[in-house]
C-alpha cells in the first residue's frame, strides 16, 4: 500500500486539509517526515507534546501500564486515574476530577454540570451562558455553540439555546448581560484560537466578582493554557482570579488524548450518579501517562524554564521582526505566541507556516492574521535558536513572494 498524501483525499472525511508533510518520527522538539526531511517543532501538536516527542518519562509510563492494565469500566476505579486526580487536587483550588478524552469533552462536562447545579439551586430560570467572541471550546454541538465564532456552529440545524456571547476584555459589556439568570460563564484567561489575546487583569476581575454577585459560575477553559504553557502550572494562577470549574486537556496527556474538568465538592456534588459519564474517561493508560507528564511539568525548574525559553523565542522572533517589519504585535504568555501580521500580510498568516514548513520548521496559526508558536515546554535553547534561523529564511521568502 502507498500511504501518502493523496490517500488521505480517498479516503478521509474531507474536513481537515492536512500539509503534504506525513511526520512519521519525532524525538524531542524535532520531527522527520516520510521522507527523512528533518523538523524543528514550534507547533507541539497544537499546544499538546508539553514535553516534546517521545519523552522518556512518559514512553516508560506508557510502556510500563502497557504491560499492566489497558482498560476498565467506571464500574471500577483505577489506580492511574486516582493518583493523577489527587495531583491535580493538590495543585489547584479544585477538590473534585472528571476525566475525559478532550478538551471539548471536558467542556461539555463543565457546562453540564453548571447547567444541573443552577437548575438543582436556583431553578429552570437560571440557564443562561455567556462566553466570549473569538473563544473556542471544542467542536461538540454544546461547546462549539458556546465557542466565540457562529460559522463553526452554523449549518448543523437547531442549536442549544441560552447561549449569548459578548467582546472579551470589555467589562462594561459583560457587565450588562450578566443577571440572576446567568447559569455559567465559560472563558479562556488566554484566548488560543482566537488570535492568542490575554484577558485583562481587571476584566478578569470584574468578571469574577460579577459572575460571584450573580450565583453564576466561572469555568475557565485552560485546555490550550493549563499545564505550564504560560509558565504558571494553571494560567488563573498567575491572574490571581479563582474559576469555579476549570478544564484542561492537550498538555494534560502530553500527546495521549485526556481531558479534566476540576472543582469543588460543593458544586461536584450535582453529578450524582448516572447523571453524566464517559467510557474511555479516566482510561488507565491514558492516566498513567497524564500522570508522568504532570509530575515532569509541575516542577519549579521546568515552570521557571517556560519563561526564559518563552523571553528567547520573544527575543529572536522581535529580531527578526525588525529586520522584515511583518508583525505589528508579538504578544502571548509563556510558550504560548501571536505574532499579528501588519496589515501588509493581512489574512496571510498561513503563508509564513507554508514557508516555515518548507525551510523546516512547524509553526501554527491562529485565525487568519496571527502565526502561532507552541513548542515543548522543555525545547532546548539550541533548537530555539536553530528553529527561529529557518523561520527567518521562511519571512524573508515571504516577504520576497
Ligand atoms: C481553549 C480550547 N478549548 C477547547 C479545545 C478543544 O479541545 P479538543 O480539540 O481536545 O476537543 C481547544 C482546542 O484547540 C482549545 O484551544
Amino acid at each position: 500500500m502507498t500511504v501518502n498524501r493523496e490517500l488521505f483525499d480517498q479516503v478521509m472525511v474531507p474536513n481537515y486539509a492536512p500539509s503534504s508533510v506525513i511526520p512519521v518520527r519525532g524525538e524531542g522538539s524535532r520531527v522527520w517526515d516520510q521522507q527523512g526531511r528533518e523538523y524543528i517543532d514550534f507547533a507541539g501538536g497544537i499546544a499538546v507534546n508539553c514535553l516534546g516527542h517521545c519523552h522518556p518519562a512518559l514512553v516508560k509510563a506508557l510502556k510500563e501500564q502497557g504491560e499492566k492494565i489497558w482498560h476498565v469500566a467506571n464500574v471500577m476505579t483505577n489506580e492511574p486515574a486516582l493518583r493523577l486526580a489527587k495531583k491535580l487536587v493538590d495543585a489547584t483550588f479544585a477538590e473534585k476530577v472528571y476525566f475525559a478524552n478532550s478538551g471539548a469533552e471536558a467542556n461539555e462536562g463543565a457546562l453540564k454540570l453548571a447547567r444541573r447545579v443552577a437548575l438543582e439551586n436556583f431553578g429552570e430560570q437560571k440557564s443562561q451562558i455567556i462566553a466570549f467572541n473569538k473563544g473556542f471550546h471544542g467542536r461538540t454541538f454544546f461547546t462549539v455553540t458556546v465557542g466565540g465564532q457562529a460559522a463553526y456552529s452554523d449549518g448543523f440545524g437547531p442549536k442549544p439555546g441560552d447561549i449569548v456571547h459578548c467582546d472579551f476584555n470589555d467589562l462594561d459589556a459583560f457587565a450588562a448581560l450578566i443577571s440572576d439568570n446567568t447559569c455559567a460563564v465559560m472563558m479562556e484567561p488566554l484566548q488560543g484560537e482566537g488570535g492568542i489575546i490575554s484577558a485583562t487583569d481587571e476584566f478578569a476581575k470584574g468578571v469574577r466578582e460579577l459572575c460571584t454577585k450573580h450565583n453564576a459560575l466561572l469555568i475557565f477553559d485552560e485546555v490550550q493554557t493549563g499545564v505550564g504553557r504560560t509558565g504558571e502550572l494553571y494560567a488563573y494562577q498567575g491572574l490571581n482570579v479563582t474559576p469555579d470549574i476549570l478544564t484542561t486537556a492537550k498538555a494534560l496527556g502530553g500527546g495521549f488524548p485526556i481531558g479534566a474538568m476540576i472543582t469543588t465538592t460543593e458544586i461536584a456534588k450535582h453529578l450524582k450518579v448516572g447523571t453524566h459519564g464517559s467510557t474511555y474517561g479516566g482510561n488507565p493508560l491514558a492516566c498513567a501517562v497524564g500522570e508522568a507528564a504532570f509530575d515532569t511539568v509541575n516542577t519549579p525548574e521546568v515552570l521557571a524554564g517556560v519563561k526564559a525559553k518563552a523571553a528567547l523565542f520573544n527575543e529572536l522572533l522581535t529580531a527578526i521582526n525588525d529586520k522584515h517589519q511583518v508583525f505589528s504585535e508579538i504578544r502571548g504568555q509563556g510558550l504560548l505566541i501571536g505574532a499579528v501580521v501588519t496589515e501588509q500580510f493581512k489574512g496571510r498568516a498561513k503563508e509564513f507556516l507554508v514557508a516555515g514548513t518548507a525551510e523546516g520548521v512547524m509553526s501554527l496559526v491562529a485565525g487568519a492574521d496571527v502565526v502561532r508558536f507552541t513548542p515543548s515546554l522543555v525545547i532546548p535553547e539550541a533548537d530555539i535558536r536553530e528553529g527561529m534561523a529557518r523561520f527567518e529564511k521562511a519571512v524573508a521568502k515571504v516577504v520576497n513572494g
